[in-house]
């Protein structure tokens, strides 16, 4: 499928937690520090919807508001339970004032 647009530049803040839908796909973007993550947006561990999650900036993590696993979002893997699977994550860039994330 390659490089998605899911925004512009503009949009997408620091600290933001993005909501994107790609067909069936739910994808959550974030900006901490200028560097943009995507993760899929629906917790590995029961149906919980990450955009409604906690950002903590310096651990570089999303917390699920369900049962608070927190997951790595250069990775996704939780670092503490009671998650067990890693997110998926993505690539992403911008270009021409816009957000990419590489859907394959
Ligand atoms: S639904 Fe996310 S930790 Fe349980």
């Amino acid at each position: 499928m390659g490089w998605i647009k899911v925004c512009d530049e503009k949009t997408l803040n620091n600290g933001d937690l993005l909501e994107y839908d790609h067909g069936e796909m739910k994808i959550l973007i974030t900006k901490i520090k200028d560097k943009i993550f995507a993760t899929d947006r629906i917790c590995t561990h029961a149906y919980a919807d990450l955009s409604t999650g906690f950002l903590n900036e310096e651990e570089k993590t999303v917390t699920c508001p369900l049962h608070m696993s927190a997951f790595n979002l250069e990775n996704g893997v939780p670092q503490n339970g009671p998650a067990e699977l890693p997110l998926k994550t993505y690539n992403t860039k911008e270009e021409d004032k816009s957000v990419y994330v590489l859907i394959n």
